[in-house]
């Protein structure tokens, strides 16, 4: 069996989708998550990783200018021999420097389908719109937010009742699916 490709996993909250990340490791899996950091020091999405018995690095970006944040993160990484990124409702805007350095093995998922809805409150904004689908994207990261080639998206319809909770859960579950499948797909590509 071929070595695992190392997965540095960014999250700020709740972490189900680091969890979908982890639960799709099997034997057949070319990934494996190596460390879990969070700009969130009690960030709930933590508890899986430590389950897993998944390195973890946790801490406030409060004080510290986005750069030198990201510095550290970097630095974190590359300690732990990480050769992929995902990020995992990591709500920090990337500085440049990270975003280069990370070039072409960093992805993110969004909650819609890219480019409809980047940025905040996707569900709520997609209704709104009455539009008839809705789902999520994996893209590779680039400097602008929500941008980057589109590598994979999955759909979901918009039913007559849906409040923006219900959507997102049901978007939610495809993203489970459609995040594990992307990131073999990119680690098979490095
Ligand atoms: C997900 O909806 C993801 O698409 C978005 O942020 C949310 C994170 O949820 N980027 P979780 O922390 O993975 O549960």
């Amino acid at each position: 069996m071929a070595e695992k490709t190392r997965v540095g996993v960014l999250i700020s909250g709740r972490g189900s989708n680091l969890k979908a990340l982890i639960d799709a490791q099997g034997d057949d899996c070319p990934y494996e998550v190596a460390l879990v950091v969070s700009n969130v020091e009690d960030a709930p999405g933590l508890d899986f990783a430590r389950q897993a018995g998944i390195a973890t690095f946790a801490r406030n970006h409060k004080g510290l200018k986005r750069a030198e944040f990201d510095a550290i993160v970097d630095a974190e990484l590359r300690a732990h021999g990480i050769k992929a990124v995902a990020l995992a409702g990591y709500m920090r805007l990337l500085s440049p420097g990270f975003v280069e350095g990370w070039a072409g093995r960093m992805i993110n998922i969004h909650p819609s389908l890219l480019p409809l809805y980047k940025g905040l409150d996707t569900h709520a904004r997609a209704i709104e719109a009455g539009d008839a689908r809705h789902g999520c994207s994996v893209h590779l990261v680039t400097a602008e937010l929500d941008d980057g080639p589109v590598l994979a998206q999955a759909e979901v319809p918009i039913l007559p009742d849906d409040t923006p909770d219900t959507l997102a859960e049901r978007v939610l579950v495809e993203e489970h699916r459609l995040y594990p499948r992307a990131l073999v797909e990119l680690v098979r590509t490095l």
